[in-house]
């Protein structure tokens, strides 16, 4: 009975519902899949007939389809821009895991980002039954994060996790499983990228794209000033329509990017003032664990640190954070229900406003 029990939870799995990726993960083999969240369409044919490709396939025609196609972020600023891609896009994800084995119906637990409506989390929990799942689990983005960072959410001590990714930061406070404290903004890697493209448009008349402002960001971009500077070449556009190419520096970028950062900041000691006494002291002791791909920015944990006078950490590969505590929960059950139980009242719009 046990074993066969087992056996009805082992291809249960886990989705990072994320505004650059889509990611999955099971039980057995922890990340199964991570893919760009992009659907391209025929045009005017916006449904499941109407899709061309889904994830890298379709990342590859992002600005360089033909007349007919037409390619959707159907996630965009951590919210749901496109509810009708976004369930799309779940279900081929879906089907695509379970191509192989469809001989019981999986559990699935989702992650989602915090700003989420209570009609999208409901829409969104629609499309993973519609998918084919026998039961659903929607858990908050910075709980998952925190878990994947190793932190030990049950105890019953304060941990600050900030969850830098592309569409939203998000800044959670767990204690006892749950989430305490929740704060997400707007301001993460896509603004970072964006404050790029405005300033070499600003300052050097130069005309690039967000992907190339991305690479510029990862290749050369720092929250801190660095004894060795970096540089790397920028191609684009001038103002008369010429291709051209400079070589920018970090200490340049640094400065282009601060304002973004700075907001960053500003969104944690907001959720740090409010935090109640008994826990400030937990924070005080274990700091602030940095996860998302932003964290990955060269000495942000330097900078938030001098800023908000606090220990700050980067977690192990904190693009893998939320992935790693995904695949945490689905191997630990009484964690899961414990979490789920304990989130649940922080999932609905519950988390202040600042
Ligand atoms: N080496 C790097 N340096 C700086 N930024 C990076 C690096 N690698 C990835 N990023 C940024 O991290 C972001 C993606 O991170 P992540 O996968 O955590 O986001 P997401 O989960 O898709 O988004 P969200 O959680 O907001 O929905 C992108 O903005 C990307 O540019
Ligand atoms: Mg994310």
């Amino acid at each position: 009975m046990y074993s066969k029990l087992v056996g009805l939870f082992a291809n249960d799995i886990a989705m990072d519902l994320g505004t650059s990726n889509i990611v999955i993960c099971t039980k057995k083999d922890g990340l199964l899949l991570s893919e760009p969240a992009v659907v391209a369409f025929k045009k005017n044919n916006i449904d499941r007939k109407g899709v061309v490709a889904v994830g890298k396939e379709a990342q590859l025609m992002v600005g360089k389809t033909p007349k007919n196609i037409t390619t959707i972020r159907p996630m965009r600023d951590g919210v749901i821009a496109d509810f009708k891609a976004t369930e799309i896009m779940i279900r081929f994800l879906i089907e695509k895991v379970y191509e192989k084995s469809r001989f019981a119906k999986p559990r699935i637990i989702v992650c989602l980002p915090q700003e989420v409506t209570q009609v999208e989390r409901n829409a969104v929990k629609d499309a993973v039954l519609k998918a084919g799942a026998r039961e659903v689990f929607l858990v908050a983005e910075p709980m998952a994060a925190a878990i994947g960072a190793g932190i030990d959410v049950l105890r019953p001590t304060g941990h600050m996790v900030v969850d830098i990714g592309a569409g939203t930061s998000e800044v959670g406070v767990t204690s006892l499983g749950g989430l305490v404290l929740c704060q997400a903004s707007r301001v993460a890697g896509n603004r970072i990228d964006k404050a790029i493209l405005d300033f070499l448009r600003q300052e050097y008349n130069l005309h690039i794209g967000v992907r190339a402002a991305e690479s510029i960001k990862m290749e050369i971009g720092s929250a801190v000033k660095l004894d060795e500077p970096l540089v790397a070449p920028v191609k684009g556009r001038d103002n008369f329509g010429f291709l051209t190419k400079l070589e920018m520096d970090s200490e340049k970028i640094r400065k282009a990017i601060k304002e973004p950062l700075n907001q960053i900041a500003f969104t944690v000691r907001n959720v740090i003032e409010v935090i109640p006494a008994d826990l400030a002291g937990d924070i005080v002791d274990n700091g602030i664990v940095l996860t998302g791909g932003g964290g990955l920015i060269r000495g942000l944990d330097k900078f938030l640190s001098d800023v908000l006078e606090l220990p700050v950490f980067v977690a192990d590969e904190p693009l893998l954070a939320v992935s790693r505590g995904l695949t945490k929960l689905l191997q630990d059950e009484k964690l899961l229900q414990q979490v789920y139980g304990r989130d649940k009242s922080h999932i609905l719009p519950k988390h202040i406003k600042l």
